[in-house]
């Protein structure tokens, strides 16, 4: 009895020490914790720190697609799926990749928090992206966003502040704890987007299981476990960082990936 109670306040205390090494950042937009950092064929090796207030076009390579992406919980602009899919993503499509980084937001034993964050790193996203609306070459159908885990509920609330609809949001395995039953306001869902399509990888447990866009792909089944991760003791976590894997694939495979149309959840 005594060890349960001494157990039980430990973690009561681990659980504040947490609290507050979380950061509740200050409202408004910019706010220092959330950057953006521009890589092309111009910078690859150094990125340009963006200042959401003042493009200069400049930077960008004029006319190629501007593709965002955004990182999920513990993520920085160096993490998962930015380390799979930016270098494609220059390289073979001579893409504007934007990382956005709102890793202070999103520290490790932060969830809570980090999912509160997310409001405000999708609010000042969008001000980002008005921003890029307003260069003379840009067009919607140029701005492709690419979210991943907690970041894909971040790229869903961005329909909460862009003036005008996004053309392309793409969801590689979108976060499920905190967000299933979460009104559509705060996650992705078809109508944040002209064109939504998701990837779920892991649909048992850290990513969403039910379809969200208009095209829902579950790679092998999007059974219990991804190929190669059967022997993982984090097995979640393997399934789960197989959406940007596999996406980062599709984009300069040149085999492809056979797939077949289910029905419903049930027959596939
Ligand atoms: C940014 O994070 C620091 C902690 O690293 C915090 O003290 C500060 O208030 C945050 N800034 C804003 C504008 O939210």
């Amino acid at each position: 009895m005594k060890l349960l109670l001494l157990a039980i306040l430990v973690v009561a205390v681990l659980d504040l020490a947490n609290t507050q090494a979380c950061i509740k950042p200050e409202a408004g937009c910019p706010n220092e914790n959330i950057t953006f950092w521009l890589y092309n064929l111009k910078n690859i090796k150094q990125p340009v720190l963006l200042n959401p207030l003042h493009l200069n076009p400049s930077d960008f390579l004029t006319g190629y697609p501007i593709e965002i992406i955004i990182h999920g919980y513990t993520g920085h602009r160096d993490f998962a799926p930015n380390n799979w899919i930016r270098p494609v993503l220059v390289l073979k499509k001579s893409a504007n990749v934007i990382s956005i980084d709102y890793g202070p937001l999103v520290r490790e034993g932060c969830y809570f928090q980090a999912v509160r964050n997310s409001r405000l790193a999708s609010e000042c996203l969008a001000q980002l992206i008005n921003k890029l609306f307003e260069m003379d070459w840009m067009r919607p159908d140029k701005l492709h966003v690419i979210g991943y885990s907690l970041g894909a509920q971040v790229a869903g609330q961005l329909s909460n502040y862009v003036e005008q609809k996004l053309d392309h949001i793409t969801g590689l395995d979108p976060a499920k704890p905190l967000f299933v039953n979460a009104p559509n306001a705060l996650k992705l869902d078809k109508s944040d987007a002209e064109f939504v399509d998701i990837i779920h990888t892991d649909p048992f447990e850290r990513g969403m299981l039910l379809p969200l866009g208009h095209a829902d792909f579950y790679p092998n089944g999007g059974g219990s476990y991804q190929p190669g991760c059967q022997n993982e003791i984090m097995r979640s976590t393997c399934n789960h960082d197989r959406a940007p894997q596999f996406y980062a694939e599709s984009i300069d495979s040149t085999v492809g990936f056979w797939g077949l149309k289910c029905e419903n959840m049930i027959n596939r």
